[in-house]
């Protein structure tokens, strides 16, 4: 029965949490499949914010049962913090239940990102240097050590010695860095145990459970379609898989157990780190400034100013495709008040003149293509108070149908502005 996946369609920070926190209130469950605390997700509930970075955005209701899944990285103390965070704002996290499959990050994941990424200098992917491509590769390398590990000292021990061995010969020998101490990492990670132990549990009977009951099943993407590990812009992307699809891998269900597929898009474009990004408003431009400072395009962990563009269409339209999109969900219209017109990009125009309606596949052609605008006129005044659809002037619908049309889905929610009580449920979801 029902699982519906909440989906970013561009490069993340596309207010998925937010989305999740709205449509959490009919779910039981509400499940994270990758990612680890790269992801920042940021709720407002009557004025007081919530960033969330691993637990699951239902958390604040309490007839939610969160879930960290098999396919999500987790540092067990960047958790713990997180749970001492909720809890010290009255929020409940004891029904948190925490896959015994998910893999842990350990300290020299933090410390391989990190002196990577400074190898890479002119060429760093700028990534969130919190251990998580480190903590990939080490799964498929199968070396990874994981949350189960933690119930046995003498298993987490020796599965740890064979590791380090290695990680130390790495980063004594390639770069400079200073071994790291066995003892003092098991004494730091078991010394959590207590803290995990009750959360810990088998998370994709639970999910199976919760569907075979009929409950409702969100399941929250963390980063976005263009940072997936397979089909974003490689090599600028993350190191999990956070399109629809990586919830069978990540939550241990088939294709068929999801029904619904929400793509969350922004009413704009932005991106953090490195990478092509064929609608970006070069530094400095007037209107990119607008964007950034009207919708605090600054991360929500790591502070790093995020970079502001167009509206992508050409990616909204692969990536409803990539995800299977039932439906999306417009983020942020509110931003775009103030603007005498709104450019979306089209299709792209290549080096060559070709003009392209799709992605192009190579990565020599995406970097140098130039975006084809449409531009529409603005509305020139705050909409934040907006419930309805008419509430929301012309120009602003015309822009929404627009959108709608290019990405061949049906729009369910358009939000303007953070709380969650500024969302336009759209008339045919209703
Ligand atoms: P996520 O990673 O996709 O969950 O998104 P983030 O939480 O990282 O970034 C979205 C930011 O935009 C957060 O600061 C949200 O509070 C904020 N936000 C979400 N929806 C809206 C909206 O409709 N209007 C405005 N102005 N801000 C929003
Ligand atoms: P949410 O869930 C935006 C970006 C990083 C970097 C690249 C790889 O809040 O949308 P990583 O640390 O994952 O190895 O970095 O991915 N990135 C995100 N950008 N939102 C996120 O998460 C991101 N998580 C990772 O900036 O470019
Ligand atoms: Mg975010």
């Amino acid at each position: 029965m029902p699982g519906t996946v909440i989906v970013g369609t561009q490069w993340g920070d596309e207010g998925k949490g937010r989305f999740v926190d709205y449509l959490a209130e009919q779910s039981s469950l509400v499940v994270r499949y990758q990612g680890g605390h790269n992801a920042g997700h940021t709720i407002v509930v009557d004025g007081e914010v919530f960033a969330l970075q691993l637990v699951p955005s239902g958390v604040l209701y309490r007839h939610v049962t969160p879930v960290i899944g098999n396919g999500v990285v987790v540092d067990p103390a960047v958790l713990i913090a997180e749970l001492d965070m909720l809890e010290a704002k009255g929020v409940d996290t004891s029904r948190l239940r925490l896959s015994g499959n998910a893999h842990l990050i350990m300290p020299y994941h933090t410390e391989l990102d990190r002196v990577t990424e400074r190898y890479l200098g002119q060429n760093k992917l700028g990534t969130t240097k919190r251990g998580i491509g480190p903590t990939y590769a080490d799964k498929a390398l199968r070396v990874g050590l994981r949350v189960q590990d933690l119930l046995d000292a003498k298993i987490f021990r020796q599965k740890l010695d064979l590791v380090l061995r290695e990680k130390n010969g790495v980063l004594a020998k390639v770069y400079n860095r200073l071994p790291l101490d066995a003892d003092e990492i098991c004494a730091t990670y078991l010394a959590m145990l207590p803290r995990l132990e009750p959360l810990i549990d088998d998370t994709v009977h639970l999910v199976h459970e919760a569907l075979d009951a009929g409950q409702e099943v969100l399941f929250e993407g963390a980063q976005a379609t263009y940072l997936d590990l397979d089909h974003g812009t490689y090599p600028f992307v993350t190191s999990s898989n956070p399109i629809a699809g990586g919830v069978c891998t990540g939550a241990g269900v088939g294709p068929r157990a999801i029904e619904r597929v929400i793509g969350v898009v922004k009413a704009y474009t932005t991106r953090v780190g490195s990478g092509p990004f064929p609608t970006e408003l070069a530094d400095g431009d007037a209107t990119g400034e607008a964007l950034v400072e009207r919708g605090h395009e600054f991360g929500t962990n790591t502070g790093r100013r995020r970079r502001p563009g167009w509206l992508d269409a050409v990616m909204l339209r692969h990536a409803v495709r990539l995800n299977s999109c039932s439906e999306i969900a417009v983020t942020k219209l509110d931003v775009l008040s103030t603007l005498p017109e709104l450019k979306v990009c089209v299709a792209y125009e290549g080096d060559d003149g070709k003009r392209y309606e799709h992605v192009p596949y190579h990565q020599s052609v995406l970097h140098k293509v130039r975006p084809v605008y449409e531009t529409l006129p603005g509305w020139g005044g705050e909409i934040d108070g907006a419930t309805r659809v008419e509430d929301l002037p012309p120009e602003a619908r015309d822009y929404l149908r627009f959108v709608e049309e290019l990405a061949g889905v049906p729009m369910t929610f358009v939000s303007v502005g953070p709380s969650r009580d500024q969302t336009v449920v759209m008339p045919r979801a209703a």
